[in-house]
């Protein structure tokens, strides 16, 4: 198939471009690489022994962004473009909202004018707001408690709407857990601009000497050793849940949502041990108070996208470290 994949160069982009060309696909990534590095093409064509095409496109630009679409007429469109920093949405909503929602508008119009009626939108768990209970299914309500959510859920809804409007749509959304990890050839990976804001490329710079210490944030947690508790996935896992919903867009019209995690959870200590020996280095830490806004445990039920995708994580705790290592370490301070 033709895919057209939006934000292809960004981190769970390229991952899934790997493994698309894999399958044969054929790919067009449309990025204005304003998080990321124009590189990251190359890279993945090395990795999949395959090349691919790339169009520097701003999904702001709707015309530039049909043109580019009407010339590559995909079959399906992958969407990872937008920002996605809690903190940032918070100070810059607005941004938030045209990058993440009337992008997606744009997006959506020039597929509808070119006639292409399948999409997979990434996501987040974001939009379940503070769970009400663990694991989290599907019918969970969903009450983003941040700009960045709403925009998520925004766009969800846009999509069920345009599923309504359009009898031969396909959508899915696929809600993202806590995507961790690198390709194993440690040639593409997690490159957060500044002082990285998620634990796991925190916890790659202190164990590369980049930080000097990992700051915890709350030991009081009600959690069994008191530090909060995430559902990590694999980004090569989250990168095969893409291709899974891609074939179910094909099986028929119709909007879906789906939670990719693993259903397995792991709290701060046990990320940090786990990461001192899949990289062999130490990872000093101390313990602040509670970072606001966080919750003690977030976990997913995939048992639907375990049902209805036939797919499921596969890698665990310590192929994450080992893979996000191998990448860390490559990359120098
Ligand atoms: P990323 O920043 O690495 O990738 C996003 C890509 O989109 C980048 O290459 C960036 O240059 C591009 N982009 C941004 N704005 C654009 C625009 N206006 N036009 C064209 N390209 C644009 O982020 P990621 O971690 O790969 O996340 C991908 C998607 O998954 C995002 O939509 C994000 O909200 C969602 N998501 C990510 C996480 C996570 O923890 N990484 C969790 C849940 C959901
Ligand atoms: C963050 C985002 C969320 C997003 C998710 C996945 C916020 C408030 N939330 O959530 O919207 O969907 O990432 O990308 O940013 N921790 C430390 N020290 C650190 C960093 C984190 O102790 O320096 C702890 C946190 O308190 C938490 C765990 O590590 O218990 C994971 O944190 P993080 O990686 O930021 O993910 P989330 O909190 O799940």
């Amino acid at each position: 198939m033709r895919i057209a994949v939006t934000g292809g160069a960004g981190y769970i982009g390229s991952h899934t471009c790997v493994e698309l060309l894999g399958a044969d696909h054929e790919v067009l990534i449309l990025d204005n690489f304003a998080n990321s590095e124009r590189d990251m093409v190359a890279e993945i064509a090395a990795i999949a022994g395959k090349p691919l095409d790339t169009a520097e496109v701003d999904l702001d630009d709707r015309a530039a962004l049909g043109r580019t679409l009407e010339q590559f007429a995909p079959e399906a469109v992958v969407h990872f473009a937008g920002l996605k920093a809690v903190g940032e949405a918070m100070e810059k909503p607005l941004d938030y909202y045209r990058v993440n929602v009337t992008g997606s508008l744009n997006l959506l119009d020039e597929m509808t004018r070119i006639g292409c009626e399948r999409l997979v939108f990434s996501s987040s768990a974001t939009v379940y707001g503070m769970p009400e209970h663990v694991p989290i299914p599907e019918t969970h309500p969903l009450a983003p408690t941040n700009p960045y959510g709403q925009t998520k859920l925004m766009v969800e809804r846009i999509i069920e709407d345009l599923g309504r409007a359009r009898p031969a749509f396909s959508g899915v959304s696929l809600r993202y857990f806590n995507p961790v990890g690198a390709h194993p050839s440690g040639r593409i990976g997690e490159a957060p601009r500044g002082v990285p804001n998620n634990l796991m490329p925190f916890v790659a710079d202190v164990a590369a000497g980049v930080r000097p210490q990992l700051t915890v944030y709350g030991d009081d947690w009600d959690t069994p050793d008191g530090t909060g508790v995430r559902d990590y996935i694999h980004v090569m896992d989250l990168a095969t849940a893409h291709l899974a919903a891609i074939d179910l867009t094909g099986e028929g019209p119709g909007v879906r949502a789906f939670n990719v995690g693993s259903g397995r959870g792991y709290s701060v200590m046990e990320m940090i041990r786990a990461f001192e020996s899949g990289s062999g280095r130490e990872v000093p830490y101390t313990v602040s108070g509670r970072r606001p806004g966080d919750v003690a445990i977030t976990l997913a039920d995939p048992s639907l996208a375990e049902r209805r995708l036939n797919w499921r994580a596969t890698r665990d705790l310590a192929t994450m470290c080992e893979d996000v290592w191998r990448w860390r370490s490559g990359r120098g301070g």
